[in-house]
């Protein structure tokens, strides 16, 4: 199977908030997901009634108990969906201030050695592993990430990691060249040398693309933004080992032991991950009732290939950005780790007339400048900009087909 049936397409697409529609320009195509990805419906609903209540957990009241349940139900929702066996999850201010939270704590436990990390990162884990192994006299390492394919392997952490790697680091997806990478095998070849090493992953690029497995990956902290996982903006998640959550850590004096929040939580914005679990059972189930989050997560991936594929080779009789002269994609045309991303950009145009024009012809994307957020992935490729076009499972191939119909405009007018 590749696309979604259009019948079970449409009632994907009617879970959705502003599906083809954004409430201040009006009618569009989103591209833009790895910015922030649709919304749920219910997600919307649920946010607003919450909001309504000026209960605080904790209390020994009806309204209280109910808000500690909805927060223990989406606690347990979401290890049933990333398969956490142990551990915990916790909320906090964003993905960033989560990664820079875990990574401290692992570094400052730590104490001395290595901090292992890669250049295919996000500022979020680069910078936090910078400053903090500096602090706790540790030494940054960071394995240069592969340009032409614009991903790393296992096979690099294999060659770079000493036994004295104290902390590691690893991205899941990259949000500049959209590749993922093998979390497994990477955290395997981490403790074949370190086997007691903090394995902490940034997540939030690929928690929408399909699957988490956290007790296949052996690790010791996985972090996602939930407004990149179909929930809301205002808050991050994070799941962490019963290791790592025993540490010394920012906690109030004679608190509850291995508590990593900070103060009082948003019950509604736990509720909504509820919702996204929801969300992806319901999808699954349509497909294989048996093991709805696996069947859901193969076919997450088999319609975004698809989508990608058709945006890179074409569809129907307009040409892919691969037939576009003077175009470049970065990660190649067909690169097997390619999760429903593809930055590209033209020789002829700058990145940002390419944007404007496709935003006028009703089309979001991105422009990524070799900047301090794109800058590891652009600048070794000596590009100063690119374009990304984010794709999620309830895009369909006829928004590709007018994004291809709009480029052919673009270049046309670029060439003429
Ligand atoms: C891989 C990755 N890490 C970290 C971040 C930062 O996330 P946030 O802005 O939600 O803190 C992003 C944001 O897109 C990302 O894609």
């Amino acid at each position: 199977m590749t696309h979604f049936a259009s019948h079970l397409m449409d009632q994907i697409r009617s879970r959705f908030a502003g599906v083809d529609t954004c409430p201040v320009q009006g009618e569009r195509i989103f591209f833009e997901n790895a910015g922030g990805a649709l919304t749920l419906n219910s997600v919307v609903e649920t946010s607003k009634s919450f909001a309504a209540i000026p209960d605080n957990q904790g209390r020994a009241n009806t309204g209280s108990r109910h808000l500690n349940a909805v927060i223990a139900k989406a606690k347990a929702d979401m290890a049933r969906m990333t398969n956490a066996k142990s551990g915990q999850f916790f909320m906090g201010e964003s993905g960033t201030e989560l990664l820079f939270r875990i990574i401290m704590n692992a570094c400052l436990h730590a104490g001395s050695g290595t901090v292992l990390g890669s250049t295919l990162e996000h500022p979020a884990t680069r910078s936090a592993t910078a400053r903090w192994s500096k602090i706790a006299g540790m030494t940054q390492k960071l394995i240069p990430h592969d340009n032409a394919t614009g991903h790393i392997t296992a096979e690099a952490y294999s060659a770079a990691v000493t036994p004295d790697t104290r902390v590691a680091t690893i991205v899941h997806t990259s949000p500049v060249t959209g590749m993922g990478t093998d979390v497994a095998a990477i955290s395997a070849a981490i403790r074949a040398k370190a086997p007691d090493c903090l394995i902490i992953v940034d997540g939030i690029q690929h928690a929408a693309h399909g699957g988490i497995d956290i007790a296949a990956y052996d690790i010791d902290g996985y972090v996602i933004s939930p407004y990149k996982m179909f929930s809301r903006h205002g808050f991050g998640l994070a799941w962490i080992s019963d290791r790592m959550q025993a540490i010394d850590h920012d906690a109030l004096i004679d608190g509850p032991a291995n508590a990593w929040e900070m103060g009082t939580r948003d019950t509604g914005a736990y509720a909504t991950l509820s919702d996204v679990v929801d969300y992806i059972e319901w999808l699954g189930a349509t497909i294989d009732p048996d093991d709805p989050f696996r069947a859901a997560a193969t076919a997450i991936k088999a319609h975004e290939k698809a989508l990608t594929d058709a945006m890179i080779h074409g569809t129907g009789n307009l040409p892919g950005l691969n037939d576009v002269p003077g175009i470049t994609l970065i990660g190649g045309a067909d690169n097997p780790h390619r999760e429903g991303l593809v930055s590209f950009r033209h020789a002829a145009l700058p990145s940002a007339d390419i944007v404007d024009q496709l935003n006028a012809s009703g089309i979001r994307t991105h422009l990524r400048k070799d900047d301090h957020y794109s800058g590891n992935i652009l600048g070794p490729l000596g590009m100063d900009a690119c374009i990304r076009v984010s794709l999620c499972h309830y895009n369909t191939n006829s928004e590709v087909a007018a994004f291809l119909a709009a480029m052919k405009t673009i270049s046309e007018r670029a060439t003429a």
